[in-house]
């Protein structure tokens, strides 16, 4: 099994390149078939979440060309197959997206029903309202959510929740409707507005994307685009933070500064200094961290995929700060593996209270899921010793080359995946 293992306490100083943003990469390349011409995609991230939802589009006979590491080409003519199998929503929920995606296209769809996962039980009961809502029946049937419509007619269809994946669903499904549809309370994350940005590009009428209205007039099909995906929101957050607690001072480049308001006002508000330019921003941490509340919201609030870093950040300042998880029960499983690196953190409910501890020390974690695992190493980089960061098949989920980015800015981290090489990385380290 792989692991990081991570010499910490050194401060990160330099550059580092933000790549595409993975959840917009899975919409796009998902509603990539909904065209019957090739589509180009560019700045599509290199992770393992993105090479599954591939494999699924590939297994119903899209035709997926790889142009170079970041590129392909989508093919979605030869579509032969409506039903995405159990596999793939097991090893990655977001392959549901074709279920938006070719009901808007086919009228007919079926892909097997998503369980929970390790961060909540993560229902789709907005998906399923807004499809209804568009005149497709919805049926559970052998596991499987099984959708058609004799045709698909515009509506108006009020989230009652705001759900990114649902937002994104409906609007697949709704781009060829009849007529026109209008979303009320839909999610504003970026990358719902990248998702929309690129089926305009394929020729949809799409209005609204980034406020909570979102206006669709249905087209008669869509044609080829190029398209290239906006950096990833959560990887820059991730970095900035782990500049942070590492008392570094690094410029995190190719990013949309305004994605990052709401983590950058966190930031400033524990004591770091942060400059902006036009697709750059730079973290410099060097005073002591200071406690503060932070309530996760969907967009532009402070953003569950950070809740777990900011955290870690947090249970290095001084004082006692307050945690809120509001989108997903299940998010602080990190939290006793960042209590056997000395962190001091009590959870009640869906809030941790956090008292500032004057550091961590290296330990042997787990990751616990995609962002916990990445906060987990962060941890470990301003730790006192080697900390060994287990089940990073979690991180690899979403971040490219995250060891690799980290080496560049000073960091000794290693992936290692035995005994063998773990014992020449302490001797590299000490
Ligand atoms: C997306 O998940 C992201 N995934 C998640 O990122 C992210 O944490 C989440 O949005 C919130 O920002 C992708 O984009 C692929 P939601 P999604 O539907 O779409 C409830 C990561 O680490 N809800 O916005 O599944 C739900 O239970 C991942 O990259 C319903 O009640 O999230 C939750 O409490 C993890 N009914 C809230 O809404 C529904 O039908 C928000 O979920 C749908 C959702």
């Amino acid at each position: 099994m792989e692991q990081y293992a991570i010499k910490g306490g050194i401060p990160l100083v330099g550059e580092v390149e933000i790549g595409g943003a993975k959840n917009a990469a899975l919409a796009i390349l998902a509603a990539s078939v909904m065209t019957d011409e090739t589509v180009l995609i560019e700045n599509v991230p290199d992770v393992r979440d993105v090479k599954v939802l591939l494999q699924a589009m590939e297994s119903i006979g899209a035709i997926v060309k790889k142009v170079d590491r970041h590129t392909y080409k989508i093919n979605g003519s030869q579509i032969n197959n409506l039903t995405i199998e159990d596999d793939y929503i097991k090893k990655i929920r977001a392959s549901y997206y074709l279920l938006g995606a070719l009901l808007g296209k086919y009228k007919k769809a079926a892909v097997a029903l998503p369980g929970g996962c390790n961060i909540g039980s993560r229902p789709i009961d907005q998906h399923i309202k807004g499809f209804k809502g568009l005149g497709a029946s919805v049926k559970i049937e052998h596991g499987l959510i099984v959708t058609s419509a004799e045709e698909l007619v515009g509506n108006h269809i009020y989230m009652d929740v705001v759900t990114v994946g649902g937002t994104i669903n409906v609007m697949m499904a709704a781009v060829m409707a009849k007529g026109q549809t209008t979303i009320e309370n839909a999610a504003k994350e970026p990358h719902v507005v990248d998702l929309a940005n690129f089926l305009n590009s394929m020729g949809a009428n799409i209005k609204g994307a980034g406020t909570d209205v979102i206006r669709i007039k249905g087209v008669e099909k869509l044609h080829k685009t190029e398209y290239a995906v906006i950096p990833d929101q959560i990887e820059a957050g991730t970095f900035m933070m782990a500049a942070a607690i590492t008392k570094g001072d690094v410029t995190i480049k190719n990013v949309i500064p305004k994605h990052l308001e709401s983590i950058t006002a966190k930031l400033i508000e524990i004591g770091c200094e942060i400059e902006e330019s036009d697709d750059a921003v730079r973290v410099v941490s060097s005073k002591p961290l200071q406690h503060t509340q932070v309530k996760t919201l969907p967009y532009p609030g402070f953003p569950t995929d950070m809740q777990p870093q900011i955290s870690v950040a947090l249970a290095l300042s001084q004082g006692t700060s307050i945690v809120t998880e509001s989108i997903f029960e299940n998010r602080f499983k990190y939290v006793d593996e960042l209590t056997r690196m000395g962190a001091d953190i009590k959870v009640e409910g869906n809030t941790a209270i956090i008292t500032g501890v004057s550091g961590y020390t290296g330990a042997s974690v787990s990751a616990p899921d995609l962002r916990a695992g990445a906060a987990l190493v962060i941890a470990g980089l301003a730790a006192e010793g080697i900390t060994v960061v287990d089940d990073i098949k979690y991180i690899e989920r979403g971040y490219e080359d995250f060891h690799i980015k980290l080496k560049k800015l000073g960091a000794q981290i290693e992936k290692i995946t035995a005994e063998k090489d773990f014992s020449k990385f302490r001797f590299q380290a000490v």
